[in-house]
Formats: C-alpha cells, sequence, structure tokens
C-alpha cells in the first residue's frame, strides 16, 4: 500500500511537472526553489536580464567571464544569497577579501537590479540575479542555455573570513579542491565540469605566476609539468618577483571568449594555467573526464553536464521561503 502511494505520488509529480513546464508555470526544484519561480510575480524577469547582459556584454566583452566568476563567489560563500554583493563600513566583508579583489560584475548586477526594480519592485533577489546572469553570460559566449531554478532570497551577513575559508585558491592540489567542493555538496564530477569555465576568461599573473613559472613548491623554479612550449610565452607576460602583478593572461588563448572544449584539450597538453586545473590530471576519474572531453568532437555531453553542474552549484545553502530578504539595493551596507 504504502509502495503504492509512492508510486503514484511519483507519477503524479512526473506528469504535473511535464504540464507545467510546457505551460511556463513554475516547477517546483530543489529546497523550495522552482524553474520560472517568478512567472507570477514577474513574468519578463529573465528576458530583461538576458536583454541587460546583452548590452553589458556587447559594451565590453569582459564582463561575461566576470559575471560568470561572480557566481562562484557568491555561492561558495555562505551559499547563494548575494552576500558577495553586501558593504560593510566597520569589518571586512566577502567583498574586501584579497581573493576577490579582481572580482568584477558588481556594477552590472547592481544595473541589472535597477532594471527589474522598475518593473517588478522588491521582486527579484539579487542572489537569483547573480544566478541568471551567470546563465546568460554563458549563452552569450556560445556556450548551453540552460534552465536556471530561482526562488533565492538575499541573505544578511557577509564577512571576509567565510570568503578565505572556502573559496579554492588557485594553487590547490586535486586533494583540497575535492575537499573544497564536497563541504558544498558537489563531487567530482560537478569540479571537472565546473573548472571548464575556465575556457572563456582571464587571470592575473598574481594568481598563477609564482606557482607555476618562478617559485613552484616554494624552490624558486618552474612547474616541471607545465608544457614547455607554453611556459616562455608566460615567462614573457609575467614578471618575476612581484606577488601583486596585475597583467592579465588569456586562461585559453586559442578562444578566450567562446565557451568550448579547449579548456580540455589545454589541461590534456599541460597548458592549463593554475595548479588546480592541471590538478584535474591527478585523480582517475577527473582525468578519464578531461581525457574524453580533450577528444570529443561535440559539445553536447559536455554542455548537458555543465548545466547540471551549474544547477548543483545554485543549489548551494540557499534561503527561500521566509529566510532573507528582496532588497532594493543589491549592494546595501550591513552596518
Ligand atoms: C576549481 C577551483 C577554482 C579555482 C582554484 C579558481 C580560481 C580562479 C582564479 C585564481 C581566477 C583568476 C582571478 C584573477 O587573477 O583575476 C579565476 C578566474 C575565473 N574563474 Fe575560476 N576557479 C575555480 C573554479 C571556478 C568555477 C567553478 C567557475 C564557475 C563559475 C569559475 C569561473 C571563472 C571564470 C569565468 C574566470 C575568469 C574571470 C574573468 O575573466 O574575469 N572558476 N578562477
Ligand atoms: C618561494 O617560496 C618560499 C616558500 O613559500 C618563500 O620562502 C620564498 O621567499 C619564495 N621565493 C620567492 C622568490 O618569492
Ligand atoms: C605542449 O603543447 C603543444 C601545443 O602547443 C603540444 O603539441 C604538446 O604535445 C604539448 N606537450 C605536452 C607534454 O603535452
Amino acid at each position: 500500500m504504502a509502495l503504492l502511494l509512492v508510486l503514484v505520488r511519483a507519477l503524479i509529480v512526473v506528469v504535473a511537472a511535464a504540464v507545467v513546464s510546457s505551460s511556463g508555470l513554475p516547477v517546483p526544484g530543489y529546497d523550495g526553489l522552482a524553474i520560472g519561480f517568478y512567472h507570477e510575480t514577474c513574468p519578463q524577469a529573465e528576458e530583461l536580464v538576458l536583454a541587460e547582459m546583452r548590452e553589458i556584454v556587447r559594451e565590453d566583452k569582459t564582463l561575461a567571464p566576470a559575471l560568470l566568476r561572480f557566481m562562484l563567489h557568491d555561492c561558495f560563500v555562505r551559499g547563494c544569497d548575494a552576500s558577495i554583493m553586501l558593504k560593510s563600513r566597520k569589518m571586512m566583508a566577502e567583498r574586501d577579501a584579497l581573493l576577490s579583489c579582481s572580482l568584477r560584475g558588481y556594477e552590472q548586477i547592481e544595473r541589472i537590479k535597477a532594471k527589474l526594480e522598475e518593473a517588478c519592485p522588491m521582486t527579484v533577489s539579487c542572489a537569483d540575479i547573480i544566478v541568471m546572469a551567470a546563465r546568460d553570460a554563458v549563452f552569450l559566449s556560445n556556450g548551453p542555455r540552460y534552465q536556471v531554478e530561482t526562488g533565492r532570497r538575499d541573505g544578511k551577513v557577509s564577512c571576509d573570513i567565510d570568503a578565505y575559508n572556502d573559496l579554492p585558491p588557485p594553487g590547490s592540489n586535486i586533494v583540497d579542491l575535492k575537499i573544497y567542493f564536497s563541504v558544498k555538496n558537489l563531487g567530482w564530477k560537478d569540479l571537472v565540469v565546473l573548472s571548464g569555465s575556465h575556457t572563456i576568461g582571464r587571470a592575473q599573473c598574481a594568481s598563477f605566476a609564482g606557482d607555476r613559472l618562478y617559485n613552484y613548491s616554494g624552490e624558486g623554479k618552474q612547474d616541471p609539468s607545465l608544457n614547455t612550449t607554453y611556459a616562455p610565452e608566460l615567462r614573457k607576460a609575467c614578471v618575476p618577483g612581484d606577488p601583486f602583478d596585475e597583467t592579465y593572461v588569456e586562461m585559453d588563448p586559442g578562444s578566450p571568449y567562446t565557451f568550448d572544449l579547449s579548456y580540455y584539450r589545454d589541461v590534456y597538453s599541460k597548458r592549463g594555467l593554475f595548479l588546480s586545473d592541471q590538478a584535474l590530471l591527478d585523480d582517475r576519474w577527473t582525468r578519464e573526464y578531461v581525457e574524453r572531453m580533450a577528444s570529443a568532437d561535440s559539445t553536447e555531453e559536455y554542455f548537458r553536464d555543465y548545466s547540471k553542474a551549474m544547477t548543483n552549484m545554485g543549489r548551494i545553502e540557499v534561503l527561500t521561503g521566509d529566510n532573507g530578504e528582496i532588497r532594493k539595493v543589491c549592494g546595501a551596507y550591513v552596518d
């Protein structure tokens, strides 16, 4: 009897999901989130975000990768709750952490929020805007366009210490990377799939020159695993002995603004930029995935995996229902 009930219930959920998605009504998702959460309260929300993102990326293409990275920095630190946007006069907030010093996108999230406030006041959370902007950044870089769950609410706390604890540094090895991800409920597959985000964008020499070029393992030498035809190019770009070198280097030099599989070909041929990229070859499962994607002739499987992994990242420690708040301004002061 109980089994029958479970089966019937499962059937209802499946049927309901099918009916609802084709009619555009919200599809219930994880822990109070739903695909199309704003269907009734702000039906044009997703369209408005995409329109604004198109404009933002047209004005400055480097903002597409920046806004993709923005979601990582929000979600990994205190969950996807827009706490990265908060400011403090008395303490160091997340955005003041050294690890986030090159993070860009604050004004753009605020700009999108202003559009949404015009259309539907006090309705769409900043946390959802960050997730939608990242989705559109991928799409506008020729990546997949996947459906996002929405319904997150905004947190009220932001502390730099959380950023230091929860964001994986670029010098991380595979063991540490798996731990950073697993405490956020993400597995090895999310790790290897989401690392592929480094197929777009750039990094400052400060983020890798010590680890890879000049002081590998604190031994004052070059990382012996770094591709020897690639290394001289990087050494030309980054001056030795400057731990704060802000010079930018493209992470996937062949196609830095196209979301494709070349990240995996880079890593496979030892041209990954960070130790954390190269570390994906040090675990059997992540290595097999890198190898498969490096030789894949279609992006189909990767795009499917990416959509799933981004959905997983968007579920980290979310505030839903009556938790958190909806703010008028994302970058509000907490004190
Ligand atoms: C696996 C652990 C990861 C590490 C250690 C890492 C580290 C970094 C670092 C150090 C930078 C360059 C910052 C700079 O020098 O300006 C960067 C850039 C970037 N990261 Fe990651 N990241 C990781 C995972 C991810 C994930 C999961 C995403 C997905 C959202 C992501 C998306 C990006 C993007 C798009 C950029 C380029 C930003 C730009 O061009 O402005 N990263 N990452
Ligand atoms: C290299 O790293 C070691 C250990 O972290 C440090 O003591 C040393 O000062 C570094 N050398 C340079 C040139 O940065
Ligand atoms: C280094 O990169 C080149 C492409 O620039 C590639 O042909 C070569 O196989 C790579 N070396 C290694 C060890 O993967």
